[in-house]
Parts: structure tokens; sequence; C-alpha cells
């Protein structure tokens, strides 16, 4: 019998990828905002002997996500497995900078993870199982000229995951924060900035899988981002602004 997983932000990158890696070991509930795409993704996984449902749902609308949760879960069984993956990025530079594109980014990538879990917490809580999974990014452990909104939506992911991490323990309830480096998807395609140790999204979704069937607290990756950004982070911050902004 295998365990349901459902993933936000499954029509595209890293949540597709995701969705297809997961396919394999549990029954995926796939949500985002674009159906024409999950239908198809779903039909792709089912052709491949998998059971996967699909349900519209937008973070930033705390009914939509709670109804498609429910749904999912009518079809599928109890979810196990959440993946509060959905996220945008924003280009916001400084002579760029919008407070309601900055507003747009923090609904999506901070009040969409609220929203997300909110529509699963009470239930894990009940049945004193489950496990979350958090998407944030080694951009949240270091500050940045180039997207520093983004990297603050991200470092109160971190935040967040941690703390509910600890609440959450004596409820039975598994927490992983993931920390991808850079991952070959629309997202990054928008970047027009240096993105070193770039990754695909296949190789990045197994990776992910792995440190969540290990119920990994947090997973930084690849680990050579993760101790250059340790390094830089540890110099004065005179010195971080210089490496930063090449
Ligand atoms: N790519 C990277 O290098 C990288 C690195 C670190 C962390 N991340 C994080 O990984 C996550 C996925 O990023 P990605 O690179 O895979 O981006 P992507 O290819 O642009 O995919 C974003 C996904 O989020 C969904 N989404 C966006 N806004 C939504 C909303 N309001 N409601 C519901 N779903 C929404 C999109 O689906 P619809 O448009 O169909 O709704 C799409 O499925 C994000 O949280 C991102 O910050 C990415």
């Amino acid at each position: 019998m295998k365990d349901v997983a459902i993933i936000t932000g499954a029509s595209a990158g890293i949540g597709k990828a995701l969705a297809i890696e997961l396919a394999k070991t549990y029954k995926v509930g796939l949500i985002a905002r674009r159906v024409d795409v999950l239908a198809e993704l779903c039909s792709e996984i089912e052709s491949k002997g998998g059971d996967a449902s699909f349900r519209s749902g937008d973070v930033t609308d705390e009914s939509s996500m709670v109804k498609a949760v429910s749904e999912i879960e009518a079809d599928l069984g109890p979810c196990h497995l959440f993946i509060a993956n959905a996220g945008i990025s924003s280009g916001i530079r400084l002579k760029s900078f919008s407070a309601i594109k900055s507003k747009s980014l923090y609904d999506v990538n901070l009040t969409g993870v609220t929203n997300s879990i909110g529509a699963i917490l009470p239930q894990m809580v009940e049945r004193g199982a489950g496990h979350i999974v958090t998407m944030s990014s080694l951009a949240g452990s270091i500050y940045t000229p180039k997207s520093f909104v983004y990297a603050s939506s991200k470092a109160a992911v971190d935040s967040f995951a941690y703390g509910l991490w600890m609440a959450a323990a004596k409820h039975g309830i598994s927490v992983t924060n993931l920390k991808p480096g850079f991952v070959r998807t629309d997202l990054t395609a928008k970047n027009n900035f240096k993105m070193p140790f770039m990754m695909e999204p296949d190789v990045a979704a197994k990776k992910m899988v792995k440190a969540i069937a290990r119920k990994q607290i947090s997973y930084s990756f690849p680990w050579q981002l993760h101790y250059l950004i340790k390094l830089i982070t540890c110099l004065p911050l005179s010195l971080q602004r210089l490496i930063m902004s090449k």
C-alpha cells in the first residue's frame, strides 16, 4: 500500500521533477494553477503505472488550498508527505525595486507556504503522523544585492521550517527544509547573473527525495555551493558586499 504525497507547484520545474520521482513509491497529489499541464503530468505518471490526482490551487488563496488538499485526500487517501514547493522569483533589483512586486513575491513564497501547510497540518496533528517539506533555497543563507527580496523570503522560510520542526516533533510530524542551489527551470531562466554549479531538475529531485526519505531536518546542496556560502558568510559584511556584487 503506497503512502500519499502532495506537492504544490507541481506543474513545472522542481515540483514536476519531484512528482515524477516520488510517483515511483508514492501516490502523488499535484497542485498548481495550470490544470491543463497538471492533467498531462497526471497522465504521464499513470502511463508508467503510478497513481496520481490533481487539483487547481493558488497558494496565495487559503480556501483554494484547503479545497485542493481535501479533494486530493478524498481521491488518494490521507496525505503522509506534503511538499510546499510553489515559489517565484522576481528579478527585483535596487533600481527596479517595487513594493507591490515585493508583496506579490512574499504572498507566494511566504504566505503561500503558510496557506499550503495550514491546509494539511490539522489533519497531520489529528493523525499524530506526517512529514512536511518546505522549499527554501541556498539564497536564504546569504545576503545578495542581486535578489535580496527573493533571498529574504527564503530566509523566512528557513526560520519558519526549523521552528515548525521543533514544535511538530511531539506530534509525530517530521519536517525537512530543502535548500537547493541553482536548478535549471523557468525560474532560473530569468536570472541574468552567474549561477555556479547549475543542476538539472531530475538530478536535484533524486537528491531531495533521498534527503526526504532520510527525514533530514535540513538539506543544502550542491555541497560545493553550500560550503562556499558558509565561507563567504564568515567574512565581514564589507567583504561579502564586494564578493556578492561581482
Ligand atoms: N530553480 C532554482 O534554482 C531554485 C533553487 C532553490 C529553490 N527553488 C525553489 O523551488 C521552488 C520551485 O521553483 P522552480 O525553479 O521549479 O520554479 P518554476 O519552474 O517557475 O515552477 C514554479 C511552480 O510554482 C507554481 N506556482 C507559482 N505561483 C503559484 C501560485 N500562486 N499558486 C500555486 N502554484 C504556483 C507554478 O505553477 P503554476 O504556474 O501552474 O501555478 C510552478 O509549478 C520555488 O519555491 C523556488 O523558490 C528554486
